[in-house]
């Protein structure tokens, strides 16, 4: 069964045909991120005019091997994300589906972020490899979830940040620095001149599986506004005091429910050092799709919609966007 995935919620516009929920025949992404670059974050009017130059010629791109008839679904991203970008996606293919008859499929952009585990180009992660019941940390520029997973479809959030996500305090910090943005990437890549050795708090919200990174974010414009630090320890400690928080706390999480495996996934999963370290701690399978299938791409969105197909859920063409989209 072949899907065609299409993912315009934020600032990428992707498309991508994904066989039987793991095998990636295309997968095409086109970022936005040096125009929105010079405005120093994403401008919601830019990035929805952008989604409708590159729609097309992405969609092209992604099927120009397959048939349409071999096209069994078309699963796109409803929500959460900028209304005006959502919108790009969605018409495109509901009139994609209308014109060629094939089913479509509303998906959920982060559920999708999961479902990356599914595919099978990462190694450590073929198919079938994955275990219910399994503790999913999605962790992107909007959100920092906490997901229970009992199987397909049956997802219950345990926790949330109650300000910035993780992916948001990255590019806010990198913000205060000067270091541009995506602030995941910049912070990362600076932290590599630094060593961790500034103290910065860490709001473990003992009694809960909620996040808070805010009071993180002040503490560094704090640091900075002191004058005369290392730009590269500042982003070391910055970088620690996250992953540190990530880590324990779903770990922890994931102990207590007993659960078979950890599912990471997210643009913030592409971090090096929080890979490394929920490999280094975990006692048990922690999966993390590879980097560039941590950040937002379409392959995903069609893994996921095929698994919604499997289970009988096809849409009509009266799907709208849910900019504020939730899991459950
Ligand atoms: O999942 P994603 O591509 O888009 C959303 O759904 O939001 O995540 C984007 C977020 C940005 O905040 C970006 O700074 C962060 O992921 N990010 C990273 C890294 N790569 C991207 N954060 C930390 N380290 C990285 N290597
Ligand atoms: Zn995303």
């Amino acid at each position: 069964m072949k899907i065609l995935g299409i993912e315009t919620s934020c600032d990428e516009t992707a498309a991508a045909i994904v066989e039987d929920g793991s095998r990636i025949i295309s997968n095409v992404v086109a970022s936005q991120i040096d125009i929105h670059a010079r405005y120093g974050g994403v401008v919601p009017e830019v990035a929805s005019r952008q989604h409708l130059l590159t729609i097309i010629p992405v969609i092209q791109q992604a099927t120009s091997g397959v048939s349409w008839q071999d096209i069994d679904g078309i699963a796109v991203t409803f929500g959460p994300g900028l209304a005006g970008s959502l919108l790009v996606g969605v018409n495109v293919a509901k009139g994609i589906a209308l014109a060629k008859r094939i089913p479509i499929i509303g998906i959920n952009h982060l559920e999708a972020h999961i479902y990356a585990n599914w595919l099978d180009s990462s190694s450590h992660n073929e198919e079938g490899r994955v275990k219910f019941p399994c503790l999913c940390l999605v962790v992107s520029g909007g959100h920092s979830d906490l997901v229970l997973m009992k199987g397909h479809g049956q997802l219950e959030k345990l926790g949330r940040t109650r300000d910035d996500a993780a992916g948001e305090a990255f590019d806010k910090a990198a913000r205060i620095l000067g270091l541009g943005y995506p602030g995941g990437p910049a912070i990362e890549q600076a932290a590599h001149s630094g060593i961790p050795c500034l103290h910065l708090p860490r709001a473990w919200l003992k009694e809960s599986n909620d996040f808070s990174f805010s009071g993180l974010k002040t503490a560094l414009w704090h640091l900075v506004h002191k004058g005369d630090i290392s730009v590269g320890d500042v982003a070391a400690s910055f970088q620690l005091a996250i992953v540190d928080v990530l880590v324990d706390k779903t770990i922890e999480a994931a102990k207590q429910l007993k659960v078979e495996q950890i599912l990471l996934s997210g643009g913030v999963a592409a971090n090096k050092m929080l890979r490394e370290h929920f490999i280094a701690n975990s006692p048990m399978p922690v999966l993390i799709p590879p980097p560039q299938l941590c950040t937002d791409n379409a392959a995903m969105v069609a893994a996921c919609g095929y698994y919604n197909f499997q289970s009988g859920k096809i849409i009509g063409y009266d799907l709208d966007v849910v900019p504020s989209l939730s899991f459950g």
